[in-house]
């Protein structure tokens, strides 16, 4: 079963920005199908930190939009994205230290929580102004 399943919810009415973030997550699914039965510590490392870089990497595009366009709500837009950062840096770190026996569903929480938040407001309200 998929790791996170799209929901309306996630929805920013903006066609080309929805298709996106639905490849972002079928990524994190894709990953985390790779992850089988039997997993090593490595290997829940190895992805976790892979939904790290895809997900930080689709935040740096935004970013590099939102400077291109002097977007007015850039620093507030940014200070969200570095704080879901965080919270997976956190995940990663308490995985490390032994704190789950399944990191993968926390971080599926945590990623869906912020997903429903993060793309329908702040997402939504900068590809609406920008067109992009
Ligand atoms: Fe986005
Ligand atoms: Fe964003």
């Amino acid at each position: 079963m998929a790791l996170i399943v799209w929901r309306k919810e996630f929805e920013t009415g903006v066609a080309e920005v929805d298709h996106e973030h639905q490849e972002l997550v079928e990524l994190i699914n894709q990953l985390h199908a790779q992850l089988g039965g039997e997993t090593s510590k490595e290997t829940v490392s190895r992805f976790l930190g892979e939904v790290f870089a895809r997900i930080s990497a689709h935040f740096a595009l935004e970013e590099t939009v939102m400077r291109k366009h002097k977007y007015d709500e850039y620093q507030a837009h940014k200070a969200e994205h570095e704080a879901l950062l965080d919270q997976i840096r956190d995940i990663v770190d308490d995985y490390e230290a032994g704190a789950y026996a399944d990191a993968d569903q926390a971080l599926a929480t945590t990623v869906r929580d912020w997903f429903v938040n993060h793309f329908k407001t702040k997402d939504a309200r900068l590809h609406r102004l920008l067109g992009v």
